[in-house]
């Protein structure tokens, strides 16, 4: 039988509108082939008006691979203690005390958890309670942001190697059991390559800017180099921005793709669940 769905790329250098799935029924084993196919080619993946639970949320995101459980965050404790491997981004509080991460400000760009060794290949993200303006979610091919590189930099980067920072979320807020550091090379975190080859293809893979090193370069030379490589990879032509509406169930490639988030008024609620498919050690 033919598979349902449609897959409707963005006018843009990322991402693709998939319609007619219902995320709530389980998906047949070339459906979701299919999904894996868009989600390869596209790196960002929409499906729009999902009433999904999360035991849905978590079911689906199992058909791609085994899961992560959420970082540490700034409490020190799950925001869903009934649900392990779902984060929950929002601004809520009670009490005083924040239910979700993040909060309202703006999120910098970043790629999810890559102070790992081995982070996760892609998040899935469903938004249940959206603020009526702002905290649109932007992303950015990092394959086109490589490719336009000059061959300077491509040669000047090609067995370079960088901190990514852990001991922060994307809002710049320290996260439970981590002290702020002063130099740059004390960053905590995992150190990547910043040229990731994925078959004859390659992506800059940069995390996070704020904190990050790349390693046997002076301080003045990293920071130097990981601006211009910053302001290249963000670039316009790179990228995608997203409106959320609630009912929108998002997946991206966490390790070809950046993304960031804008601030939205802190009186709105947004309420967001997030799953983390755990990377291939052997990649
Ligand atoms: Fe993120």
């Amino acid at each position: 039988m033919a598979s349902p769905l449609t897959i409707n790329p963005f006018d843009a250098a990322l991402g693709a509108e998939v319609t007619g799935l219902d995320l709530s029924n389980r998906l047949a084993d070339e459906t979701v082939t299919a999904i894996q196919a868009a989600w390869d080619q596209h790196l960002v993946l929409l499906f729009r008006d999902q009433a999904i639970s999360d035991d849905d949320l978590v079911a689906f995101s199992r058909r791609f691979g085994d899961l992560d459980e959420p970082a540490v965050n700034p409490q020190g404790k799950p925001y869903h203690p009934d649900q392990p491997y779902i984060n929950v981004i929002s601004n809520l509080t009670a009490n005083g005390v924040p239910l979700g991460n993040l909060g309202d400000g703006e999120a910098v760009w970043h790629a999810d958890m890559t102070y790992r060794e081995n982070p996760p290949k892609g998040a899935i993200l469903h938004g249940l309670t959206v603020p009526p303006a702002g905290g649109a979610t932007y992303f950015a091919n990092m394959f086109a942001a490589y490719d336009a590189l000059d061959a300077d930099d491509k040669a000047l980067i090609a067995n370079k190697v960088a901190i990514h920072d852990g001991a922060h979320n994307s809002a710049g807020m320290l996260r439970k059991g981590y002290a702020e550091q002063t130099d740059v090379r004390n960053t905590p975190g995992a150190r990547h390559p910043l040229v990731w080859r994925d078959g004859d293809r390659k992506a800059l893979f940069l995390g996070r800017r704020p904190h990050s090193y790349i390693l046997d370069m002076t301080v003045a030379d990293s920071d130097a180099l990981l601006d211009r490589l910053w302001a290249r990879a963000t670039q316009d032509q790179f990228m995608v921005r997203h409106e959320w509406r609630a009912g929108d169930v998002l997946m991206w490639e966490n390790l070809r793709v950046l993304h960031k988030r804008d601030a939205f008024d802190p009186a709105s609620q947004r309420v967001m669940h997030r799953t983390q498919i755990s990377g291939d050690p052997a990649a």
